[in-house]
């Protein structure tokens, strides 16, 4: 039997997103699906796909046919707890969640508002994509809120993409969600690394914005005080509500985004509310402008 592909691609926003239906991601893909997912993918960035029964292995199958699933980041012993939840026990996932047992929270990221950030900009190599699966959801807020940076590049004033031509940025790990990273100190017992600011999608070619709010924290070779001026307007662009693309969760939503050309925020929900929702990634590579 010949494999046939019948999937259907809506976009979901003049930014970036775009839903998938057609397509049962419990059940094992023929190459030609992952091919038009990917295919899409390359267009919208962001791609959700509705009403979906996955189990981990479903999860991890399916984000293995873009390429090796992402370890998850082990921070320094000092700061394990914040990011190191007890029912995590598959180093390939991530459990999003404020749900706590036993008074210990069962994955990461807790409550509240998250702010604009790149899963892993403070690694050497950040992930390339990265894939969500919504298992527990709150009453109301939580949404997902995704930045087309191919756009807010285009959107950088040629005078600024001038001066940042050749540019590299410091990335901090940041564990507080809503609050700046701060590189003032020492920070050689924290997670970081610089990239450029301006990105080339090692894929597509297209140069991307390559800084976040959260844990960008200083451009190299300008003053600290111009950086922060600079970066300020960055954060402006890249922020800019027609790049955005707001994702409502339902139950049974997964999502998958490209990490090198959006940058993604959470917000606000209530904190007594469950919220759980089960994240893998696939490795990235070196960064080039
Ligand atoms: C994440 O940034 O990986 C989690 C986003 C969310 O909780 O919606």
């Amino acid at each position: 039997m010949q494999d046939t592909v019948d999937i259907q691609v809506t976009p979901l926003s003049p930014a970036c997103g775009a839903e998938i239906s057609g397509v049962d991601l419990s059940k094992p893909l023929n190459p030609h699906e992952v091919a038009a997912i990917k295919d899409a993918w390359g267009k919208h960035l962001v791609l959700v796909f509705r009403g979906q029964k996955l189990s981990q292995d479903d999860q991890l199958r399916f984000a293995s046919y873009f390429g090796d699933l992402g370890s998850r980041k082990k921070p320094p012993a000092a700061l394990r707890n914040r990011t190191e939840g007890s029912q995590q026990d598959n180093e390939k996932v991530l459990l999003v969640s404020n749900i706590k047992v036993d008074g210990k929270p069962i994955g990461a990221f807790g409550e509240g508002d998250f702010w604009f950030h790149i899963d892993s900009g403070y690694t050497a190599r950040p992930y390339k994509y990265t894939f969500l699966y919504a298992i527990e959801l709150p009453s109301r807020g939580g949404n997902t809120m995704f930045s087309n940076m191919y756009k807010a590049y285009e959107s950088v004033p040629p005078a600024l993409k001038e001066k940042l031509k050749g540019k590299k940025a410091l990335h901090i790990h940041e564990y507080n969600r809503a609050k700046q990273a701060n590189s003032s100190g020492d920070i050689s017992g924290i997670p970081h690394c610089s990239h450029p600011v301006f990105v080339t999608h090692p894929d597509t070619g297209r140069k991307t914005l390559f800084v976040d709010r959260l844990m960008t924290t200083r451009i190299e070779g300008v003053s600290a005080e111009e950086s922060d001026v600079i970066l300020n307007e960055l954060y402006e662009i890249g922020e800019r509500r027609e790049f955005i693309f707001e994702h409502v969760w339902k139950l049974g939503d997964f999502l998958m985004w490209d990490n090198r050309c959006t940058i993604h925020a959470r917000t606000d929900f209530p904190k007594e509310e469950r919220r759980l929702l089960r994240r893998c990634t696939v490795e990235g590579e070196p960064l080039y402008e």
